[in-house]
């Protein structure tokens, strides 16, 4: 049997991503592809005990360091139970958000910490996606709809829209870095319109 196919949506908070996984995962089930739509920090049973670690709370209740050791230990556990066993059995994984999330976030926000993210995600993660839909948007306005779900998860979206800024930039550069796997998709259009374009580059 061929190995599924591992796709992720990466972006700014409040950017589309879940929209539009769930969307991908819905035009291809309609193809008859046998679609995993799962998440991060999430995913597995033990990654969502550690999510609501790391969302909620102040902003200064995990340094960036901590945050890298929780990210990628609830990562190893969603690779473990979720995602490899799918990819084994020919599934194709849509995932919301992966390791590109630590790059930017934790990598390159409060101070360069990129190197100790790679070094980590070599020795507990060693796996890419094969294609990842980068959403770029206004920081305002994705921000501005983020924070209106008023979903208890905020700790990031409290950070504020420099740190929005930021991401976005960090993300882009990252489009850059790896135009194989990377497509960037403009965000500020109908979800619709995002959609039709994100299964055409599919
Ligand atoms: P993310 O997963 O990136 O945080 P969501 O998909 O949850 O983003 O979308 C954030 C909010 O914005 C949701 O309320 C969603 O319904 C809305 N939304 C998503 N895509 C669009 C769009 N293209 N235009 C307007 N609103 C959108
Ligand atoms: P998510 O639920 O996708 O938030 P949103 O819908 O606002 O985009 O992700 C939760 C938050 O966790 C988000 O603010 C980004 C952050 N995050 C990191 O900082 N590092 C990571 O490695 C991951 C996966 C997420």
């Amino acid at each position: 049997m061929n190995p599924g196919r591992f796709i992720t949506f990466e972006g700014i908070d409040g950017s589309g991503k879940s929209t539009q996984a769930r969307l991908l995962a819905g035009h291809l089930r309609g193809q008859g592809v046998d679609v995993v739509l799962t998440r991060e920090p999430g995913g597995s049973a033990g990654a969502e005990e550690i999510r609501q670690l790391l969302l909620t709370g102040d902003t200064d209740r995990w340094s960036a360091e901590t945050e890298i050791l929780l990210f990628t230990a609830a990562r190893r556990d969603h690779l473990e139970k979720t995602i490899l066993p799918a990819l084994s059995l020919g599934q194709t994984v849509v995932s919301d958000r992966f390791a590109d999330s630590t790059r930017v976030y934790q990598g390159a926000t409060r101070g360069d910490l990129r190197a100790k993210v790679d070094t980590l995600h070599a020795l507990m993660i060693g796996r890419e996606p094969d294609l990842t839909f980068i959403i770029d948007m206004d920081p305002a306005t994705a921000l501005g709809r983020g924070l209106a779900r008023k979903s208890g998860e905020d700790r990031f979206e409290d950070f504020g829209l420099p740190f929005q800024e930021t991401l976005r930039h960090g993300f882009l550069a990252l489009a850059r870095a790896d135009a194989q796997r990377c497509i960037v998709i403009d965000g500020n259009r109908t979800v619709d319109q995002i959609a039709s374009d994100v299964a055409a580059h599919l």
